[in-house]
């Protein structure tokens, strides 16, 4: 954990270049892959087509060619396109093995293609792309192939839009520029306001067209709009919001000329007239949302809806859920909402697993957030086609927002994650480090990997089980040639400390005799046949294919489905003693075909009448499923914090688990994109984020591997993950030096457990997440709000992780109005400076603001390996006359006793009264629980003098002789050539008392 600054080390590192690596899974037939070794050839790795051409919902692959000329060392690419409809467009990507630079081809329409060069540098268009036409036709091109440190070369589709009906408004939406699609004839305003009337917080809005929209002032800040076809607002199904009760607003409503003024304390609502529009103002007049109104096109079967805003002066836009891509900020993207089974995704690649349809604009000085609560599939265009203007929209359903205005990012979060849920505070094992593989095929293969990691003393908390502990890919079932010994294999794992957490799939495998496929046909009687699955409409079974084989899917949101599913759980989790659960394939994920159920199959609603299709829920069916996976366990092991990690999600999955951001690849692209990813999932309400630490896909060269071993440690969830036919990818497979870098980031994660447990019960409070991009705690400094390398976890620490490949410099920018420190160390910086900083493999970036406390403790192998491991705090000096304040969380850490009071919360405020001397005030905030540890120690650090003077408002501080601190009574001692004054206080003596410090 060396980090020094213009210090020099030297630094090597291993190009691995890895012969594309054929982890294909059924969902991503690896297409012919076209091989010829030239004798005199630049590359000696063959040409590679991975992936395939069948996007998510198209039904055929374009075929394609490809062809390398041994003489000119280029590469002739043929793929053959069909018609295009009108508007229609294809893009396609070719990329490096590393998905690095790429060349993107995409024919908006006509023909006229269009050629972007992202970069050329790897792969440089010779000649066409040629002859394509709207009748279809070759996209005929060439690439220089003589490159030799890029020897591979894939082909995939990145935006590939099939000709199938749910995409006639996504062509138009896509392929036009916004003003066409609102200047459409098809496209309708709402219309006028005729009048407005109020009935209490609730106001109803009367358009000339004979349609209400209806306005909720659900508090001074928040306000719920919902415009549809109908005008039946009685049913209000939402899947994320679960509190519509907060703080009542005071209202003032009045007429003006022309539009209707809703007043409340903090905001103002305008209603405007003609044409009907909601515009938000601050309480001195300025406009921080002006509405461009919302616009519908109707067919026979759906009307698409879109919201149009006018963009705040500055402003910039962030969450948008899960997001690839190299920035946290989102202006000039066209996103789409469709959970998909994404696995192997760029930087391109548009919607993934999960969908949560909020996001926060802001310019520095207003904050205001938007959470679009449908769940059809949905649409942010963030000034992808108008400078200055927004619009988000979904294929069907009612345009219903909330709009949120805050004082800042934090107060926005807050407020969505009031709306919408806060997590329940996981088991602390789920909080260390986690290994996993697809999969660890054997015991054998567990305990050997169990052994080594205590062997090598890399702690460890849990272990994973992928599909391959099931017997032929069947949920709920057990190899039992492979693990004949489960129940037994886990308990003696367990008494070393380990957990478990085991994979389950939504899909049944249709199978005569396989008990989980059985009683769901038998099980559940809301359906009049019994049956616990989805259906087509003619009343048969949905079915798709996925891991096992055809296979049916369970109607989640049922309550005798609930009751069934989680049932299936006993076993498990109850005899077998499996500790948390892993939900995949959820989107719901199926093979081949749109790669998931057919879009009219019928699915109930939450209220347990309503059937809805599967355009409408699909995306929420993972959320479902992650809800009756919690249910059955809750039932189950009441007294336990059910673990569950997921993958496919809606907004509001916060309240039910974590998150893990699917199948990245083991490329220094996806270890940049992690922390843009982890940040704007955080600020969507997510805080139990993390990636596959070393890549899913494909395999990392030790470097890569150890920077993601750095960089994991600062997401919640941190698990290191590999493909099936990926090379093993556990710490030590890839040399002493990279075996010690990983030991060191596991180590400082378990030492830091103190923080990521605080701000995991901060996050259950408030919402806001561990991770926090640097405008979140430095909202003034306009310089922070671009900047995607560097984040906070919690409002103290700065991590400025290093994610360049072969880096021996680390540039840190410190932000503006307060100073730095180095974590552990004296150094300082000035903020609003940018400074340069050796680095070598082992370093780990990590900063702290001045003023700030940082809680450590022993690093243990697993998170209860020591009975007391008592607490040591960093305490930083701070600008004289600052304050600031730590929460300090302990309770039981595994058991629910928390929800009944049995916690204890000490709030320690750090006071910097004078250049020379600093306070700490303690107080139990709450104190329902005694924490085996019975002292904590605080490092003063940066203390230039022995301290004149060290006391307890109440009790006294010994100085000790040396510098052993006793650990039944208080003292001090003053290290002069680290220049840290350590202070031991008992538990005993802090409530309601202060500590004094005078150098
Ligand atoms: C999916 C998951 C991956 C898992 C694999 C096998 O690809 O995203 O994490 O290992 O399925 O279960």
């Amino acid at each position: 954990m060396q980090f020094q600054r213009l210090s020099s080390y030297s630094f090597a590192f291993i190009i691995l270049l890895t012969a594309i690596t054929a982890c294909v899974s059924p969902s991503n037939p690896k297409l012919a892959a076209p091989e010829k070794e030239c004798e005199q050839a630049p590359y000696s790795v063959p040409l590679y087509v991975r992936g395939s051409f069948n996007d998510w919902m198209s039904e055929t692959h374009p075929k394609y060619e490809m062809d390398l000329n041994c003489e000119t060392s280029e590469y002739t690419v043929a793929i053959d396109i069909p018609p295009l409809k009108e508007g229609g467009k294809y893009a396609f990507k070719v990329a490096d093995e590393d998905w690095g630079p790429s060349t993107t081809f995409s024919v908006p329409e006509g023909d006229e293609p269009l050629i972007e060069l992202d970069s050329p540098k790897a792969l440089t268009t010779v000649k066409g792309p040629d002859v394509l036409t709207e009748a279809g036709g070759k996209l005929l091109f060439t690439l220089d192939a003589t490159n030799p440190s890029e020897p591979t070369v894939k082909v995939e589709p990145t935006d590939y839009i099939p000709e199938h009906p749910i995409f006639d408004v996504d062509r138009l939406l896509n392929s036009y520029q916004f003003e066409n699609v609102v200047r459409d004839k098809e496209w309708k305003g709402t219309g006028n306001v005729s009048k407005v009337k109020q009935k209490g917080q609730v106001f109803w809005v009367h358009l000339d067209t004979g349609l209400k929209a209806r306005i909720e002032v659900l508090s001074d800040k928040i306000v719920h709009m919902r415009h549809n076809d109908t005008n039946d607002y009685e049913n209000d199904i939402s899947y994320a919001v679960i509190n519509r009760k907060f703080d009542t607003p005071t209202i003032n409503f009045k007429e003006e000329q022309e539009y209707f003024a809703i007043k409340t304390a903090e905001l103002d609502v305008e209603i405007n007239k003609k044409p009907f529009r909601v515009h938000f103002k601050e309480k001195d007049g300025t406009v921080i949302h002006q509405d461009l109104g919302v616009y519908k096109h109707k067919t026979d079967e759906r009307t698409y809806i879109i919201k149009k805003a006018k963009s705040l002066e500055g402003a910039r836009y962030y969450g948008f859920g899960e997001r690839s891509g190299f920035t946290t900020k989102k202006n000039g993207e066209a996103m789409r909402n469709w959970n998909k089974d994404a696995y192997g995704y760029s930087e391109h690649t548009d919607n993934l697993y999960s969908t949560i349809p909020f996001f926060i604009e802001t310019n520095g000085k207003f904050f205001n957030g938007v959470f679009f609560d449908n769940s059809y599939q949905s649409y942010f265009n963030i000034e992808k086609y108008v400078e200055d203007e927004y619009f988000f929209g979904a294929t069907d359903g009612e345009m219903d927002y909330y709009f949120i205005h805050g004082n800042d990012s934090k107060e926005v979060v807050e407020q969505y994650t009031e709306l919408t849920g806060r997590m329940q505070m996981p088991p602390k094992w789920a909080l260390g480090f986690h290994q996993c593989r697809y999969s660890y095929m054997s015991e054998q293969e567990i305990y050997d990997l169990a052994r080594n990691f205590r062997e090598k003393k890399i702690p460890l908390d849990t272990i994973y089980l992928d599909i391959h502990y099931m017997d032929s890919f069947k949920s709920f079932t057990v190899d039992k040639e492979r693990f004949p010994n489960l129940k037994k294999m886990i308990k003696e794992h367990q008494d070393q400390g380990f957990t478990f957490i085991s994979i389950i799939d939504p899909h049944i495998k249709i199978e005569e005799g396989y008990h989980v496929y059985d009683s769901g046909l038998t099980s559940c009687p809301q359906a009049k046949d019994n049956t616990c699955f989805v259906k087509a409409p003619d009343g048969s079974l949905a079915q798709g294919e996925v891991w096992p084989g055809d296979s049916v899917f369970p109607d989640y949101f049922r309550d005798d489905v609930i009751e069934w599913w989680g049932e299936l759980y006993r076993e498990l989790a109850v005899d077998v003693g499996i500790d948390g659960f892993w939900n995949d394939m959820g989107e719901p994920a199926t093979f081949g075909g749109i790669k998931t159920l057919p879009l009219d199959t019928l699915i109930t609603e939450p209220d347990q009448k309503t059937v809805s299709t599967h355009a409408k829920l699909h995306n929420v069916y993972g959320f479902s499923q992650l809800q009756a996976t919690l249910d059955g366990l809750d039932k189950l092991r009441p007294d336990n914090r059910n673990y569950v990690l997921a993958r496919a999600a809606y907004a509001g999955m916060q309240r039910t688990g974590a998150i893990w951001t699917g199948d990245n690849s083991s490329n220094w692209a996806h270890l940049k994109m992690n922390i843009p990813m982890g940040l704007n999932l955080g600020l969507s309400g997510i805080s139990m984020v993390g990636a596959d630490v070393g890549g899913f896909v494909g395999a990392p060269t030790p470097e890569l591997f150890g920077r993601w071993m750095q960089l994991g440690l600062f997401f919640p969830v941190y698990r290191n993950h590999t493909a099936l036919k990926s090379p093993p990818q556990e710490p030590w497979v890839f040399g002493e030096e990279i075996e010690k870098v990983s030991r060191e980031a596991v180590e400082l994660r378990y030492e830091l457990f103190p923080l990521v447990y605080d701000l995991t019960y901060e996050s259950h409070k408030t919402g806001l997440p561990h991770a926090r991009p640097l405008f979140m705690e430095n909202p003034e400094d306009l310089s922070v709000y671009d900047i995607d390398d560097q984040f906070h976890f919690g409002d103290a620490l700065m991590v400025a992780a290093v994610v360049e490949e072969g880096a021996t410099q680390r540039k840190v920018y410190f932000p503006k109005g307060k100073n730095w420190y180095t974590f552990r160390g004296n150094q300082k910086f000035e903020g609003g400076s940018t400074e340069s900083f050796d680095v070598d493999i082992f370093s780990i970036p990590l900063f702290v603001k001045e003023g700030a406390i940082i809680p450590t403790q022993g690093v243990e192998q697993y998170y209860d390996e020591l009975e007391v491991n008592p607490i040591t705090f960093e305490v930083y000096p701070g600008a004289v006359g600052s304050q600031y304040e730590y929460t300090l969380y302990r309770d039981a850490e595994v058991k629910k006793e928390y929800l009944k009071g049995e916690y204890q919360e000490l709030h320690i405020t750090h006071q910097q009264s004078a250049s020379n001397s600093q306070t700490l005030a303690f107080n139990f905030a709450h104190n329902n629980y005694t924490p085996p540890e019975k002292y904590m120690t605080f490092a003063f650090r940066d203390a230039q003098s022995a301290p004149r003077s060290v006391s307890l408002s109440v009790g006294s501080v010994d100085k000790v002789n040396g510098t052993d601190l006793p650990e039944d009574k208080n003292g001090f001692y003053y290290d002069s050539k680290t220049k840290v004054l350590y202070v031991r206080l008992l538990d005993e003596v802090l409530d309601n008392n202060t500590l004094n410090i005078t150098y």
